[in-house]
């Protein structure tokens, strides 16, 4: 799978470990930064540069990583037809996408330890919509509340 991937300076390190992690299980990552966590910067130019990614099609999906992952999932839902789901747990990880087709997944580095972290992610991205008639039943509400 093509998964972009992005952190602000709070997210830095537990990002370096996603894409290893990403690249290790075979997926092409695109690596939007930062690699330097001692610069302070802002979240919500990372998550324009994940959900972008993935509204345009160039990659199937995203994470992103800050402090808390509240600012990133903020930012990212922003964009029209990026779902965004700040998750500290694998159940809401798997259901994200089973049920509500998230497309971006937002993780806190100073809330999850790498262990969790990595369980989440593989959660996330090992898991595909159900593509129920509920659960689109639902999306379709969201969708009409975006536009
Ligand atoms: C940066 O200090 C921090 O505010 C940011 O990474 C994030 O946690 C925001 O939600």
């Amino acid at each position: 799978m093509r998964i972009a991937v992005g952190a602000d300076h709070g997210g830095y390190p537990l990002n370096e470990r996603v894409i290893e992690e990403l690249r290790s299980a075979g997926h092409e990552v695109i690596d939007f930064g930062t690699h330097d966590g001692a610069i302070p910067d802002d979240y919500p130019d990372y998550a324009k540069l994940v959900g972008e990614a993935v509204q345009s099609g160039a990659a199937q999906i995203g994470v992103l990583v800050c402090g808390s992952g509240v600012g990133a999932a903020v930012a990212a839902n922003k964009l029209r037809g990026v779902r965004a789901a700040l998750c500290g747990d694998t159940y809401s990880a798997h259901q994200s996408r089973e049920h509500d087709d998230c497309n971006v997944l937002c993780l806190g580095a100073r809330v999850v330890g790498v262990e969790l972290a990595l369980e989440i992610l593989r959660s996330f991205v090992g898991a595909k919509f159900t593509g129920e008639e509920r659960h689109r039943r639902r999306l379709g509400k969201v969708a009409a509340m975006e536009r």
